[in-house]
């Protein structure tokens, strides 16, 4: 190498969508069963199938490399994976714009100050309800109070712009939209909620009598507050909206009402290995065996992930008339 500037290369697909977001899923496992996640009885994945956090930690340094800036840690839950705190130790070191983690914040209280020390950004915490039976009863194995000395642990931590993720289904949690914005107010983060989407086939609920749109969390939240729409374009599929005397954003996720797949930047990596190039589509390669017949040479695992940019399909196709359309579930996927 002659010159010192690093020349990045560029990951864009057939429809000129540049990618330059990674969402890694780290493990599939999870010490919660959330009712639209997973069933009951989940049969996790046998660990030689699971990509070694060294593995990831070479999938990272080469999306970086493409162009890559922001990075999301999800599982399953990524705190279940033991020596977690090395793979991000390592993500730390890319020089990411935003390297995030996804979490269900059981474990938050324990590992806040040593993820912030590790040179991760911003927390996504998963918060579907305020009530500790409920709570249970959508989590299966959830322990509401943790989670919450979980977020005062992040907050402590010196965390900032955390942002709560709520699943709302009806006559499950739809009558608690207001304690969540509220609470999300009273500690200034921000909070999203999230259209449930057919991955996996669930047994614990009906999703077409559960669907709640965005379009009724927003009529529901607008009775209180006034919603004001936020013109910073996240390149996600959020929509972000401000209330007065609040510096909490309001988010909506909705992969049903409001299709969002236009302006996609992102793929996923699966815990597996597999490089999916769209939540609801199955179109994906499989980097594992690269990874694994190329352990000194990451030249072959670029060039897959190139070429794997042609696959990116143009949008999903979700319905809400209870098809499942990916088997899938989101705990395979990568939230
Ligand atoms: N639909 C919508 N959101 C889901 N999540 C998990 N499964 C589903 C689903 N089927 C959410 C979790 C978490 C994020 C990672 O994804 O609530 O906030
Ligand atoms: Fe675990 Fe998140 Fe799935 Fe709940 S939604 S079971 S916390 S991976």
């Amino acid at each position: 190498m002659t010159s010192s500037v690093k020349t990045v290369e560029r990951l864009v697909d057939r429809f000129g969508r540049r990618v330059n977001y990674v969402r890694l899923s780290v493990t599939d496992r999870c010490d919660f069963r959330c009712v639209y996640c997973m069933t009951e009885k989940m049969t996790f994945l046998p660990r030689e199938q699971v990509l070694s956090l060294e593995e990831i930690g070479r999938i990272a340094s080469v999306f970086t490399d493409l162009g890559v800036e922001k990075i999301r840690l999800t599982g399953g839950e990524p705190l279940v994976r033991r020596d977690i705190v090395e793979l991000i130790d390592y993500i730390g070191t890319l020089g990411l714009k935003d390297f995030t983690m996804t979490t269900n914040g059981s474990q938050l209280s324990r590992y806040a100050q040593q993820l912030k020390k590790s040179g991760l950004h911003r927390l996504n915490i998963s918060v579907d309800s305020l009530d500790p039976d409920r709570f249970k009863r959508i989590t299966r194995l959830g322990s509401l109070s943790k989670v919450i000395d979980g977020i005062d642990a992040a907050q402590n931590a010196g965390f900032t712009r955390i942002k709560l993720n709520a699943v709302i289904m009806k006559g499950r949690n739809d009558d608690e939209i207001l304690d969540l914005v509220n609470f999300a107010r009273e500690r200034s983060i921000d909070i999203s909620f999230i259209e449930e989407m057919p991955l996996g086939h669930v047994s614990d609920h009906n999703r077409v009598e559960a669907f709640c749109s965005s379009d009724e969390v927003k009529k529901i939240i607008e009775t209180q507050y006034p919603l004001r729409p936020v013109a910073q374009k996240t390149g996600g599929p959020s929509r972000y909206f401000k209330m007065p005397g609040s510096n909490s954003q309001i988010g909506f996720i909705s992969p049903h009402s409001h299709n969002f797949c236009g302006d996609c930047n992102r793929v996923r990596v699966t815990a597996e290995g597999r490089l999916l190039l769209c939540l609801g589509n199955e179109h994906s390669v499989d980097l594992r065996p690269i990874l694994r017949d190329n352990p000194s040479s990451n030249e072959p695992l670029k060039e897959a992930i190139i070429d794997a940019m042609d696959l990116k399909p143009e949008r999903h196709y979700f319905t809400t008339d209870g098809d499942i359309q990916i088997v899938r579930f989101m705990n395979m996927t990568g939230g």
